[in-house]
Parts: C-alpha cells; structure tokens; sequence
C-alpha cells in the first residue's frame, strides 16, 4: 500500500523527470521534493516500516513505470548497518524517524577505503550522492530506537535488487598491525 502522500510524491517525481534527465539534477529535484514531502509526514504504510531483527530491511515502496527512479525505505534496529558499498546510481536519502550515522570513504592508492567523515543525520534531514563522486559510504543506526529512512535511488530496484554497487573490507575490522615490533 502506499499513502495518498506517497502517491502525490511519486506523481511529482515523474512529473519532474519528464524536464531534468541529468542525474546531479535528478538527484537535486528529487532531494527538494523529499525535504517537503518529510516535512508533511504520514508518508509511509505501517508495513513499510516493519524491521528485521537480523539485518536492517529494505521495503520496495515504488518502482517508476519507465524505470527512472525507485523509492524504497530502509529500517534499522539499533546497531544494524550497511557494509561499506558504493552505488550504482544516484541515492537521495531523508530520514523519517531515528537516527543514522553515515561514514564515507575515499579510496587510496593502494585500493583500500580510507575514513573521510561521519555526519548524523536526524528525522527531516536529506542527502544525496552521485556516483563516482564520494559515493563510498556505511550507514549504521547509532541511536537506541528503529530508525526509518526513505531513500530515491536512479535505477530500478526491483531489477537490480539493491543500490549497492561494489562492497569493500571494513577498514574498522581490519587487523591492526602491532603498534612495536617484537
Ligand atoms: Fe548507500
């Protein structure tokens, strides 16, 4: 089911693709629509806010008829995240409710995902990425209650499954090497 709300917001988003086809501007349009349509609440159906107590849960929400854009939300239990991933396409994401921190990366010579910042993002705010421009990223629920986000990704999820394009090593998890030799 989607809300009246949902619907008028899918509506627009189809409505402005018909004008903007570059993905920056997509993204942008979609992100402004996203602020307005957080701000007015009562966007999503009770079962699209249902968690997985093993893994932060995807709900397939809207896929656009001509494959434009997906709408999907994403819960999460406290602790639950992402790997570190890059996209595939361009991701707008607003929170709904709770709490997500998101790391991203940048790569380094050698290939591995080096930390490059950490911003909270509460009920209400709204970013965007658009691949290949810092678009390495792990999202985690850091606060003590489900969080639920919205996200519009540039791509049919129904198809592809999920936005996410390539996994890496969790710099956190590596080994350390010790800090004095033996
Ligand atoms: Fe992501």
């Amino acid at each position: 089911m989607v809300t009246p709300r949902m619907a008028g917001f899918i509506t627009r988003l189809a409505g402005l693709f018909d004008r903007v086809a570059d993905p920056h501007e997509r993204a942008r349009a979609a992100a402004d629509a996203l602020a307005g349509l957080l701000r007015a609440g009562g966007i999503l159906a009770p079962e699209h806010t249902e968690p997985d107590p093993r893994r932060y849960r995807q709900h397939l929400v809207h896929v656009d008829d001509r494959a434009r854009f997906s709408v999907v939300s994403l819960v999460w239990l406290p602790g639950q995240h992402t790997p570190v991933h890059s996209h595939a396409c361009w991701c707008v994401v607003g929170v709904v409710t709770g709490r997500e921190a998101e790391t991203r990366y940048r790569l380094d010579p050698a290939g591995r995902v080096v930390p490059a910042g950490t911003a909270v993002n509460l009920p209400g705010d709204v970013c965007w990425l658009v691949p290949p421009e810092r678009d390495i990223h792990r999202v985690c629920n850091d606060g003590d209650r489900k969080a639920v986000s919205l996200h519009v990704y540039g791509a049919d999820i129904a198809v592809r499954g999920s936005s996410i394009n390539q996994v890496y090593p969790d710099p956190a998890a590596r080994p350390r090497a010790p800090e004095h030799a033996p």
